[in-house]
């Protein structure tokens, strides 16, 4: 039943974040449909693709996470960093990393069969991808949110428990160490790097002064929202454990004159300032609807007349069953927080009139993860 001749190929239209699809037949003539993520380059992408299920996709589905252990073990192991622009063989990384040579050879033929590396007689080197995304040393690095990813398997892994308790299974990123929070949220500043130019683009805020950027972590959407609008300044309200991270990544893009940090617990503490624009991104999911209607309505509070509040989420569809991203997010939040989840977009532009927002809105965009954007003015 395994796919064998590739018939198909249909691509996504969605820029630096490519998701191939690759429709193959199985023995039986059934399709078997293989999707891909591939960042940094332009994409097509088909639409309405119906999925079919078969004894083949079942497999690949279920095994899939070998693959996934593999990336993450070589981007904790630093391969790709210790390869750099080298030929080297097993024997010289084992050495670099201080691991098993025989164990190291075969991650090396399994990282060569998923084209992160290319083997050339007894010599691997990176792929041109690899070097790109998994090397520390290039400005692209994707290292942070592959392990963050890594953290959260362990949780993933007991998603039955946490559907018949309803409770989460991981502590709260408050809860978690140095290196966790650090990879969480470096995390959000990979993610965000990979669209947040084209996205700060398809929002009109010229002439506004102030942005408030709540729940900012490292600030990647205020550095943005900046550079495209050079009146502007922002503030990045979080918690006083993201401080640090913030203050850095500002730094980095010489914006420290700009952008300012405050800690703010936004459930419990009063939002200081006032502002022409709020941005929200991905901070109501984390809560159940009553505290999502809090941190709404205490944005609102800081606007002034004529402000404008912006939420970007992972917005699933009004009858709650798709698109996938944001449903399988949902889940990952049943796993991680006491009440949040995925919200539709009536239920986010739900949360926006009740606060007393006008002119509630979606904006066209749409992320490689199918995060969208809802805006009002007060
Ligand atoms: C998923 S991250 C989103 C970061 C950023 N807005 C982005 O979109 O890349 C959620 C952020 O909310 C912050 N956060 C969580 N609970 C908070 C609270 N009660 N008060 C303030 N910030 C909080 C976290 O520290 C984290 O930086």
């Amino acid at each position: 039943m395994l796919p064998s001749t590739r018939v198909a190929k249909s691509l996504l239209l969605v820029p630096c974040w490519m998701i191939s699809r690759t429709v193959e037949r199985g023995t039986d003539g059934s399709k078997i449909y293989r999707r891909r993520f591939i960042f940094g380059e332009c994409m097509l992408k088909k639409k309405n693709s119906i999925k079919i299920w078969n004894p083949g996709r079942f497999l690949e589905l279920s095994g899939a996470y070998w693959e996934t252990c593999v990336l993450h073990a070589a981007v904790k192991l630093d391969i790709f960093t210790v390869i750099r622009k080298k030929r080297l063989t097993s024997e010289s990384v084992a050495r670099h990393i201080g691991a098993n040579e025989k164990a190291v050879l075969m991650l090396l033929n399994a990282l060569s069969a998923m084209k992160l590396l290319t083997k050339k007689g007894e010599s691997y080197s990176n792929t041109s991808a690899a070097l790109s995304f998994l090397s520390k040393e290039s400005a692209q690095y994707l290292g942070y949110i592959i392990l963050h990813h890594h953290g959260l398997m362990a949780s993933w892994q007991q998603l039955d428990r946490a559907v018949k308790s309803g409770k989460p299974i991981r502590a709260g990123i408050a809860q978690r160490n140095k290196e966790e929070r650090k990879n969480f949220l470096l995390g959000m500043f990979n993610i965000a790097m990979t669209f947040a130019p084209r996205l700060v683009a398809k929002i009109d805020i010229s002439g506004r002064k102030h942005l408030l950027d709540l729940g900012g972590g490292p600030g990647t959407y205020a550095i943005h929202f900046c550079m495209n609008n050079p009146g502007l300044a922002a503030t990045v309200c979080d918690l006083p454990t993201t401080k640090a991270f913030a203050q850095e990544t500002v730094k980095k893009f010489h914006l420290t004159d700009r952008i300012d940090f405050k800690a703010v617990d936004y459930l419990r503490d009063h939002i200081p300032g006032t502002y022409d624009v709020a941005w929200l991104s991905h901070i109501l999911h984390g809560e159940g609807s009553q505290d999502c209607q809090k941190i709404v309505r205490k944005a609102v509070s800081v606007l002034k007349p004529g402000g404008m509040i912006i939420v970007h989420e992972f917005i699933l569809n009004n009858t709650m069953d798709g698109p996938l991203f944001p449903a399988l997010f949902s889940l990952n939040m049943l796993l991680g927080t006491n009440r949040g989840h995925a919200y539709s977009e009536n239920q986010i532009k739900g949360m926006l009139i009740q606060a007393g927002v006008k002119k509630v809105r979606r904006i066209p965009f749409q992320s490689p993860n199918d995060s969208g954007i809802i805006s009002g003015m007060v």
